[in-house]
């Protein structure tokens, strides 16, 4: 076990989301036998259905989910038990409308969809502590369940708040911030559009402006209390269940969402973390035409490994079985045979060890009647039923996998200061957004896989010097701590990369009136001397690294080497042609590189390869970069994963003998995979 997840799959497990309220109470027993045959044995309830335990104020029945609980422990099957926060009964919004979450103008969202409430409302937090206790108390106990999830999908739907309630909590969270007017309009330049504040009754949450001229240290602070206010009502819920759940049954909730600090919440509130994995949506019609070239469905793997830094062993709560759709948006196709097996095994390869599928069968009324499950509406067996079985029996012969650690390269680093300033400052979104779609691509298509690392308050050094590399993209905002801790990185053997833009703010976002990278310069030993966005009118701006050409796409810092640090590249065009655009200095035992531009595939690759961390797998498979390439090792065995996403069959070549686990038959040399085919490997001969 690691310090970040108090419970752990002990073997590869499989579930499915269930809703015995949209079904007749005959059908449960069948549906529940027939789920057991399929190797479903976990169903995750309940959690929206509050009606069904307090249909009116204050009067609790609880006979409903007795009746399937006492039926799941007859079957054998296990109960994953939802609490039913997510969407609040029509009499509590009626009678107390000041539950509801607001749009930015103050128009409340009123009942019908869900996740319509807000997390500061006093009423709403006394409603929902006691339903989340009654329910804790009553059904804690039942043999059936095993775990609990809090909620659904906290800040889905919308992570903005923006009632009443939240003013007032905003206004408590400043003054223990700042506890004086003085220090928060220092912080938030207030002084800027005399926009200063005498009394704390004039600040709100942030609130409609002209044009987009927004505060952006007010809104930095605004994602942090959003942040703050989403572990409160989680951690209200969290400590409930625990004084009434069985020993050994976990509490999670399904992610991952914005404007949370998914990390401290999985720290400070549950036990393991899930998450909620719909790649389909990468083909959905209404998409955006702009991120078609994205790698489309694989780009999953790059949420899967933010959450594998949440939670190294983590479960997938809904994943995807059938179509997308609700009936006004998220129109899309329905998984190809074999694609709903290769999203799973995604999952796994990046360290799932529980795949729970969403949904039983799809439903007959409501809005997401689009939104399909295993199951379609007629009830008959079907393909998907058949490849969810097939899964089933390919999850079971990599059991071993269960638990294994992912094997990564280098280390990508990112903290959520710098994540939530990008909300509020389009320079910094650029180049972030950017950077951060390039490495993926790079490392996947380069087979050079990478963790995430968060920078969080306790993190430890020890959690960076696990990697050679660390790319920390472009830390804009960086303190003294920050700036202490990577530079001990470097000195005790790391190599740090850091790109354009960075160390410019301060963790108000204010700029800081030094030399850019500010504090980090006392680690990179440069100095941006000048810097510009690429202009859409010239050529692309490229560098020269002896003799070979690497791109400097969308931002450039025009550095200077300071005493003792080396230039690797020069500009090769532009007015800042012939200027230092990478430098590289060696501190202690490490080294640290300034990269003076956003990241690209292209540059990355032969970053890579100067770093020497390109293909670590490279003596083991010979693989196209159509095809993804995951390595996972436990007990010092190494399991290899490959996985194709393509719709036509992927020829690559086994450099050593391997052992194909779904069969057992040794195999080397060249193989295939069918359109949309996985496959996983024990490494027989790892050592040859
Ligand atoms: C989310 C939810 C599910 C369902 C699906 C499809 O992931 O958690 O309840 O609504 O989306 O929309």
């Amino acid at each position: 076990m690691n310090d970040k997840q108090s419970y752990q799959w002990k073997e590869m497990t499989m579930g499915v989301c269930y809703y015995p309220e949209h079904w007749e109470e005959s059908l449960w027993e069948e549906d529940l036998d027939r789920m057991l045959h399929t190797g479903i044995t976990v169903v995750r309830i309940a959690e929206f259905s509050w009606n069904k335990v307090e249909q009116e104020e204050g009067r609790f029945e609880f006979g409903f989910f007795d009746r399937f609980l006492d039926l799941c422990e007859e079957k054998g099957m296990k109960v994953i038990f939802g609490t039913p926060t997510a969407t609040p009964p029509a009499w509590l919004t009626e009678k107390y409308p000041e539950v509801l979450n607001a749009t930015k103008d103050g128009v409340l969202y009123r009942h019908g969809g869900r996740r319509h409430y807000n997390y500061n409302s006093p009423v709403y937090q006394e409603l929902s502590a006691r339903i989340v206790e009654k329910e804790a108390e009553h059904y804690g106990g039942h043999p059936a369940i095993v775990g609990w999830q809090i909620d659904n999908e906290l800040n889905c739907e919308t992570s903005e708040f923006y009632s009443e309630a939240d003013s007032a909590a905003f206004r408590v969270f400043l003054k223990g911030k700042y506890k004086t007017l003085d220090a928060l309009n220092n912080a938030w330049g207030t002084v800027f559009w005399n926009q200063t504040y005498t009394d704390w009754k004039e600040i709100y949450v942030p609130r409609t402006v002209l044009n987009m001229g927004i505060n952006p240290h007010q809104h930095l602070d605004y994602f942090r209390f959003l942040s703050d206010s989403t572990l409160r009502f989680c951690g209200m819920q969290a400590e409930i269940i625990r004084k009434y759940k069985k020993p050994g049954d976990f509490i999670t909730t399904n992610g991952m969402f914005w404007n949370v600090d998914n990390h401290k919440m999985e720290k400070d509130c549950l036990d393991v973390y899930t998450y909620d994995s719909y790649p389909s949506f990468a083909f959905g019609l209404d998409r955006d035409p702009k991120t078609a070239d994205d790698l489309n469905d694989r780009k999953w793997t790059m949420h899967l490994n933010e959450v594998r830094s949440i939670c190294p062993h983590f479960g997938i709560m809904e994943q995807q079985s059938g179509a997308n759709g609700w009936t006004t948006r998220m129109e899309g196709p329905a998984p190809r045979p074999g694609q709903l097996t290769l999203w799973a095994m995604q999952s796994v390869a990046q360290g799932a060890d529980y795949i729970s599928f969403f949904r039983w069968r799809t439903c007959t009324v409501g809005t997401e009647i689009y939104w399909h499950g295993i199951l379609d509406y007629d009830n008959r067996d079907n393909r998907k039923l058949a490849e969810v079985r097939d899964f089933y029996q390919k999850l079971k012969s990599i059991d071993a996998v269960c638990g294994a650690e992912n094997k990564a390269a280098f280390a990508v680093v990112k903290d959520y200061d710098n994540e939530w300033d990008t909300e509020v400052d389009m320079w910094h979104k650029r180049v972030a957004y950017r950077s951060g779609k390039e490495i993926f691509q790079a490392s996947e298509l380069l087979h050079t896989p990478y963790d995430l690392v968060y920078l969080q308050e306790d993190s430890e050094l020890s959690d960076l010097l696990k990697y050679p590399v660390a790319i920390y993209p472009h830390p804009v905002l960086v303190d003294e701590k920050r700036a202490g801790f990577l530079k001990k990185y470097v000195e005790q053997g790391g190599t740090l990369v850091i790109g354009c833009r960075s160390g410019y703010k301060d963790m108000n976002g204010r700029c800081v009136m030094m030399p850019q990278p500010g504090l980090l310069g006392d680690i990179t030993g440069s100095d941006v001397r000048d810097f510009t966005f690429e202009s859409p009118a010239e050529e692309p701006v490229w560098a020269k690294c002896g003799d070979e050409k690497i791109s400097m796409p969308l931002f450039n810092d025009i550095l200077e080497p300071l005493e003792g640090t080396e230039v690797l590249a020069v500009y090769g065009n532009n007015y800042y042609a012939g200027k230092a655009a990478v430098t590289e200095r060696k501190l202690g035992k490490g080294r640290a590189i300034h990269f003076g531009s956003t990241f690209s595939r292209e540059n990355l690759n032969w970053l890579f390869g100067y770093l020497g961390i390109k293909e670590p797998f490279a003596d083991v498979i010979d693989a196209p970069e159509t095809l993804e390439v995951v390595m996972r090792e436990k007990e010092g065995r190494s399991y290899l994963f490959v996985l194709n996403f393509q719709a036509d069959m992927e020829e690559f070549t086994l450099k050593r003998k391997m052992r194909l686990m779904y069969t057992g038959e040794e195999l080397e040399g060249m193989q295939s995979l069918s359109a949309y085919g996985t496959a996983v490997y024990e490494v027989l001969d790892l050592q040859r």
